[in-house]
């Protein structure tokens, strides 16, 4: 015969919390619980004898210490035992109490409460209770055992969900199915703890390898009765023992593999109980050989998984109990036992996984199954994390932790997460690197020779990397996100060096691969002047140069490119000519703009008369400008009615005129203009001979 032991199965980390506040207070006088403390009546009957005593009524008993069980209270016991003088010690697991939260959020969201369990249990009457102590009137709250009485539930409009902590994960995402389609504004928060989720896998596990299935607990307890439920679901025969006096010679008849499994109340020393009993069982049965082998078996397999959980919760051993032995020696006992073999568990260094019981703005206190609550302060969280705790964190979670001290000098071990997540992101960036990912973070601060930015840990940016080019004042940077590759990831020196230069030009080969793929004549195009020269300016149009020729930025005559464009500029402009071989672009600019000489001739109709400006003086007349890019002559015999020497006599460069149009001609650009006709025409005997005009 074998016996197997689950490999997650007896107290959980909540009931292990409860049982060492209760110890702790039972030091010095006696200490009272409303109802059991936890669902296992051999345990009570041990706490009992060590001073912890349950009582149904507050008032019958002078008040005194008052421990709230694992499993929570409701409020209005709370008040009652306040008002009668009680001190109060909260006990209630951590997950008991996060599913109170939320049915006090659930209350205050104006929502329904739908709890899935037992509506007998106290888990229920403590959620269901803070609840109803926050909620409306008109709000209800209901307790569904089974996806039947959710069917059954009538309208509901807003509701929120929630599971009694022992429910059967299945069972729950069942009945929130159902109510998904029933409920237009439907909210569902997961409460099962993962201690009992663990244990049911664990035991479904086993149950699926053996004969028989021995579940060890209190016949009261919710989690050990779903353990048998579901070992008994899948076939096997399953046993409910309470101690290992229940144990029948007839529920093993036959069975060559037993596995045993206890709910989440049930002391270790009741499963060792239950071990030597199966030991002694298989003396009887098996020959001397086989009984050595098989204790062998057992002793093994109880140390391997006493292992497993120390080092998960640093699992205490309940110390056996004699019937010999007097209160005060048990209590001496089991302050001396169970918990300290979790201390010693402990060391600097290793890493342990609890669950949060406090969120403070500065601090988290987490049960790591050790004697004391560890510390974890926020100077051991990596920055996001310590600057939004509270909304980061929340009581009932799990979390992995380093032990940086076993104790401070308040007793407590002291914890850091931030080793732990600095590890994991060595080990990300060094992945980064090995595959030449972008990565973003904010530069926090400047040093000398460059820029110091978050990348989880702080990374070092050289001046030379931080941008394109020389950046006079980095402090520029200081704030502002930056793209980079990672240059060196060295963990042992503590050494991370980037380049946000290296994504720059990564981007922009991207770019202008991407700009030559899609070129072409004729296109419009966005660009950014980035150096202009005394023939032109270079323009970029996306990773790619083009040249924009003085000569093609306007109508008329630009003398230096600087006159129209300064560096910087953002334009649009035309491509007019693309060598891919050479990698040569050529930009147009005024040809965006309507050539002023096509509409000329309609804009400045014959004998119309319009104002220019002279722009230079030329012996046979004067150019005038009528436009940008449009320019005519005055000739010097057009300039006056009398005689003319020098065209300077009448006007010179700057000066703004009348002219009347005497004619135009586009194709040869060409126009010509008159002073004199818009001047008053002399008497005939003043008037000079006047010269044929002789457009220029
Ligand atoms: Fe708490 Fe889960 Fe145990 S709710 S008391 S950790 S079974």
């Amino acid at each position: 015969m074998r016996v197997s032991k689950a490999q997650n199965l007896g107290f959980c980390f909540g009931v292990k919390r409860t049982l060492q506040l209760a110890f702790e207070a039972a030091q010095n006088q006696k200490v009272y619980t409303i109802g059991p403390l936890i669902n296992n009546p051999q345990e009570i009957n041990r706490l009992q004898a060590l001073g912890v005593i349950p009582i149904d009524n507050l008032a019958a008993v002078t008040p005194t210490v008052l421990l709230l069980p694992s499993h929570g209270v409701a409020p209005n016991k709370i008040i009652e035992a306040e008002g009668l003088g009680w001190r109060i010690i909260n006990a209630t697991c951590p997950l008991v109490q996060k599913a109170q939260n939320l049915a006090a959020d659930a209350a205050a969201s104006g929502a329904d409460l739908v709890v899935f369990g037992d509506k007998n249990h106290p888990e229920i009457k403590g959620v269901i209770g803070r609840f109803l102590n926050d909620a409306k009137p008109v709000q209800k709250a209901f307790v569904v055992a089974d996806a039947a009485e959710a069917e059954a539930l009538g309208q509901l409009k807003k509701v929120v969900l929630l599971s009694q902590t022992t429910q059967i994960e299945k069972d729950f995402y069942i009945i929130s199915r159902l109510l998904e389609h029933k409920v237009s504004d439907f909210t569902l928060h997961n409460t099962i703890c993962k201690a009992t989720s663990d244990r049911q896998q664990a035991a479904l596990n086993l149950a699926k390898q053996v004969d028989v299935m021995l579940v060890i607990g209190g016949k009261s307890s919710a989690n050990t009765q779903k353990l048998l439920k579901l070992c008994g679901s899948i076939g096997v025969p399953a046993f409910l023992v309470e101690h290992a006096v229940e144990i029948l010679p007839e529920m093993l008849a036959g069975a060559e593999h037993i596995g045993i499994t206890a709910g989440a109340s049930t002391p270790d020393w009741i499963i060792k109980e239950v071990l030597e009993k199966m030991s002694e069982e298989q003396k009887v049965n098996l020959v001397e050989e086989e009984i050595v082998k098989e204790e062998t078996n057992i002793v093994e397999e109880a140390a391997e998984t006493a292992n497993q959980e120390a080092a998960e919760f640093a699992a205490p051993e309940v110390p056996e109990t004699s019937e010999t032995e007097d209160g005060v020696n048990l209590m001496e006992e089991a302050l001396a036992d169970p918990y300290d073999i979790e201390i010693k568990q402990l060391h600097a260094g290793s890493r342990v996984t609890g669950v949060i019981v406090q969120v403070k703005p500065d601090e988290l206190l987490i049960d790591i199954g050790a004697k004391s609550e560890g510390v974890l302060p926020s100077s051991e969280m990596i920055a996001e994390e310590a600057a939004h705790i509270i909304e980061k964190f929340h009581v009932g979670d799990e979390i992995t932790v380093l032990v940086v001290r076993r104790e401070n000098k308040e007793g407590y071990p002291m914890l850091s997460k931030k080793r732990i997540d600095q590890e994991l992101i060595w080990d990300k960036l060094a992945e980064m690197r090995d595959n030449n990912v972008t990565i973003e973070g904010p530069v926090v601060d400047t040093v000398r020779g460059g820029v110091l930015v978050d990348v989880g840990i702080r990374g070092f940016v050289p001046a030379a990397l931080a941008g394109n080019g020389y950046v006079e004042d980095l402090k520029e940077f200081v704030g502002k996100t930056l793209k980079m590759k990672i240059l060196e990831c060295d963990r042992g020196r503590h050494k991370m060096v980037l380049s946000a230069k290296a994504v720059l030009r990564e981007e922009a080969r991207a770019k202008r691969t991407e700009t030559w793929a899609n070129l072409a004549e004729g296109q419009t195009l966005k660009g950014v002047v980035r150096r202009l020269t005394n023939f032109g300016a270079f323009v970029d149009i996306g990773g790619v140069d083009g040249l924009l020729h003085v000569s093609e930025m306007a109508w008329y005559r630009v003398n230096r490119p600087s006159d129209i464009l300064k560096e910087g500029d953002e334009i649009d402009v035309m491509v007019l000519g693309v060598d891919k071989e050479s990698e040569k672009v050529s930009l147009g600019l005024k040809q965006l703009v309507v050539n002023p000489w096509s509409v000329a001739a309609e804009k400045y109709a014959t004998d119309s008369i319009i104002e220019v400006k002279v722009m230079r003086t030329a012996g046979f007349g004067a150019f005038v400008e009528v436009e940008p890019g449009v320019e005519g002559l005055v000739h010097i015999s057009q300039l006056a009615w009398e005689r003319v020497a020098k065209t300077e006599d009448v006007v010179k460069p700057g000066d703004i005129i009348e002219v009347k149009v005497l004619s135009v001609d586009p194709e040869t650009k060409r126009i010509s203009l008159s002073r004199k006709a818009t001047l008053e025409s002399p008497t005939a005997q003043d008037m000079p001979e006047a010269d044929e005009v002789d457009p220029a």
